[in-house]
């Protein structure tokens, strides 16, 4: 059959020109479909003599498989094409560094009490820790501050309210970290070695001053502590918090809790209104401090005529301030991201003795 030949090329040339699935299921359609081409031809092999149908059927049979072979070949290579376009666009690079998630930061405050807690520890002093809420007793009277003390009313007490016929002793948000003297002395007992750091509440609010702020208390009672054992406590642990020697001042103070009491300043410079501390011959108090006042050994059950050491309040936002170059105190506690972010530590920037 002479048509054959002719099948045969423009099927082929068809297939060879299809560029997708679509244009090439059209021309199977049109070739091998129901109503295909061949299709058809080969229904007319029922009404050819045997003569004809044995030279037209092997023929015809021929072209059948070989379109349907060429449009399986053809499939497969459209097929191919389309993985590796697939493949082109999806491409991912696993060596590109993940995605950066949000993260938080930890406050100036905790870094820095964490700091200052790692230094003291180094010196054999625990943390020790009381209610924020307390007894106008812990706060005052056990410190040895009389009611009628000035003191009380100098330190902006803010008093828990209560209800008409509440006869339990009065309650104040604590002023300082002290009272913790007392709570500690009372469960250790002495000898005592410990720090206290926490929140303090006064009704203040001003450029440097916020209703909270954070203090932390040192208490060690011995036999034979003196003021000379407090010198080098401090001034080891400014220069360890510092990370260079910081030389210290103490001027003869008054507070109701020690006698004698002290008031200690720390080295610093002021140079193109900038602070630094360990060098100059400027000073800048940092805290109170003091031998602890007998009266406040009794009132934590120990006796003044066995123990005696000393004590000492220094306020941690401050310190934060100077260490970091933190210029406004209130914005420590306005929770604003950016500041956040900008003054906050990692979490792995963990304190240890040797961070500077
Ligand atoms: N509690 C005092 C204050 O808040 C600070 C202070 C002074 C604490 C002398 C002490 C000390 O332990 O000995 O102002």
């Amino acid at each position: 059959m002479d048509g054959i030949a002719e099948l045969r090329a423009k099927y082929l040339a068809e297939i060879g020109a299809a560029a997708g699935a679509d244009a090439l299921e059209g021309v199977r359609l049109a070739a091998l479909g129901k109503k295909g081409e061949i299709s058809l031809m080969m229904r007319e092999l029922g009404r050819m003599s045997p003569e004809e149908r044995q030279q037209a059927g092997p023929a015809l049979n021929g072209l059948k498989d070989e379109i349907d072979a060429a449009l399986r070949a053809r499939k497969a290579a459209l097929d191919d094409a389309a993985l590796d376009e697939r493949l082109k666009a999806e491409w991912l690079d696993v060596t590109l560094p993940a995605r950066p998630r949000p993260r938080g930061t930890i406050h100036p405050v905790s870094q820095v009490t964490e700091e200052m807690a790692a230094i003291f520890a180094d010196m054999g002093f625990a943390v020790a820790e009381g209610p924020q809420i307390e007894t106008d007793w812990y706060n005052f009277d056990a410190l040895n501050i009389a009611p009628e003390h000035p003191a009380r009313q100098e330190h902006d007490t803010f008093f828990m309210h209560r209800a008409d016929g509440d006869n339990r002793p009065p309650h104040v948000l604590r002023t300082h970290t002290s009272p913790v003297q007392i709570r500690a002395l009372q469960d250790q007992g002495a000898p005592i070695r410990v720090i206290a750091p926490g929140r303090v509440y006064r009704m203040d609010m001003d450029l440097t001053h916020t209703p909270m702020f954070h203090q932390i208390e040192g208490l060690a009672i011995d036999r034979d502590i003196t003021m000379a054992n407090l010198k080098w406590v401090l001034e080891e642990f400014f220069s360890a918090y510092f990370g260079q020697r910081v030389k210290t001042r103490f001027r003869a103070s008054h507070f109701p809790f020690t006698e004698p009491s002290a008031e200690v300043d720390i080295q610093c410079s002021w140079v193109g209104g900038q602070l630094k501390v360990g060098e100059g011959n400027g000073w800048m108090e940092v805290l109170g401090s003091g031998m602890v006042h007998p009266n406040v050994l009794r009132a934590g059950g120990i006796d003044p005529d066995e123990w005696q050491g000393f004590a000492f309040g220094m306020g941690i936002d401050r310190m934060a301030m100077l260490k970091y170059g933190i210029p406004d105190l209130r914005a420590f506690f306005e929770s604003d991201l950016r500041w956040l972010r900008h003054y906050g530590f990692g979490a792995l920037e963990a304190p240890s003795l040797h961070a500077g």
